[in-house]
């Protein structure tokens, strides 16, 4: 099994389109910029969504025209059709689509119902095929959702398996309020790798609970080598109540290449992220070992 695992960098999307500071497209710019200076080997720089439901995020077909040089390969997350011909527009090539794994959350977030959903994505993911585009399907509150409560494993593998069969590039399982725990994500994650191969699978944690990088973990038992993380942590979506900070790019960084996983992230650049981001948000912003990684990200570099 390989040793490599691939963080999605996604503070420059979920990261700030919860939050009341105001963020210019500048500074959005300037984070992108530092991000990619680290490395990340995946950037999620925005969403192409109704500005009028997310108005953080609008802008970002003009920060799509503008991407640094570097290894990272940059994403956007899509609502629908039009946010995925607006992304491809702009050229980009690596789309996430969201899903909900309830009716309720599913429909606070996009307006839409689950059935209409499965079917919409069905015509996103035969387009994308056809036109060489890398989807990552989206599962989210797959553990709990904050209006109808436990979701049932059940659930979640029957609608991962109606995904698979149009063939995304990438099924992510989203514990988009942080309400999962290891041995469920490993219970969960192990049952799906084993249905469908670790290669074609990723998770995106929220650290609500503080078992964000506990649940990483589990994951990486279960054989999963692809996750989304946030540098400084900062995360939250406005239609999920509760959403905390995803789990922090710097603390998974910190855990994987320290239990033998290499994620080719330079931890120096990664930090400087954080200090933009603590600029950008007028509070010190970090995950859990930010202190430590400040202070000895030299001696954690050897
Ligand atoms: N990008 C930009 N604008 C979009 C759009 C997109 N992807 N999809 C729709 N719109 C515009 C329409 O053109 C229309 O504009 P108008 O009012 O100027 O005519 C307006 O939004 C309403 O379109 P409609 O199709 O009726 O959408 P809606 O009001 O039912 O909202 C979504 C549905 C999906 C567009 C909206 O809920 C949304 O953008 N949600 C994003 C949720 C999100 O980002 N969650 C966090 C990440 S998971
Ligand atoms: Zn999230």
């Amino acid at each position: 099994m390989t040793d490599i695992v691939t963080i999605k960098e996604v503070a420059a999307r979920d990261g700030l389109q919860a939050q009341s500071v105001e963020i210019t497209l500048d500074q959005r710019r300037e984070l992108i910029e530092a991000l990619a200076r680290s490395n990340v080997p995946e950037l999620e720089i925005g969403s192409f969504v109704s500005p009028k439901a997310v108005p953080q995020m609008a802008g970002t077909d003009e920060l799509a025209r503008d991407l640094p040089k570097g290894n990272s390969k940059f994403s956007a997350l899509v609502p629908n059709m039009k946010g995925y011909e607006l992304a491809r527009h702009e050229g980009i090539d690596q789309i996430a689509i969201v899903l909900s794994a309830t009716e309720q959350m599913n429909q606070n977030n996009i307006r839409k119902s689950l059935d209409d959903t499965f079917a919409m994505a069905g015509d996103i993911l035969a387009r994308a095929l056809d036109e060489g585009v890398d989807i990552h399907a989206y599962l989210a509150v797959a553990f709990e959702c904050p209006y109808e409560g436990k979701v049932s494993p059940k659930v979640v593998l029957e609608q991962a398996g109606e995904l698979m069969r149009n063939n995304p590039a990438r099924l992510v399982i989203a514990d988009t309020i942080g309400a999962a725990n290891p041995r469920h994500v490993k219970a969960m994650m192990t049952e799906l790798v084993t249905q469908f191969g670790a290669e074609r699978l990723g998770c995106h944690f929220h650290d609500t609970r503080a078992m964000g990088l506990a649940n990483v973990f589990a994951a990486l038992e279960a054989g999963v080598r692809q996750f989304d993380s946030s540098a400084g942590g900062l995360g939250g979506c406005p239609f999920a109540p509760g959403a905390k900070g995803n789990v922090a790019t710097e603390d998974v960084v910190m855990m994987c290449e320290s239990s033998g996983f290499s994620t080719g992230i330079d931890m120096e650049a990664l930090l400087e992220s954080v200090a933009c981001l603590t600029r950008m948000m007028g509070s010190q912003q970090g995950g859990r070992a930010h202190y430590w990684l400040t202070n000895n990200w030299h001696k954690f570099a050897n």
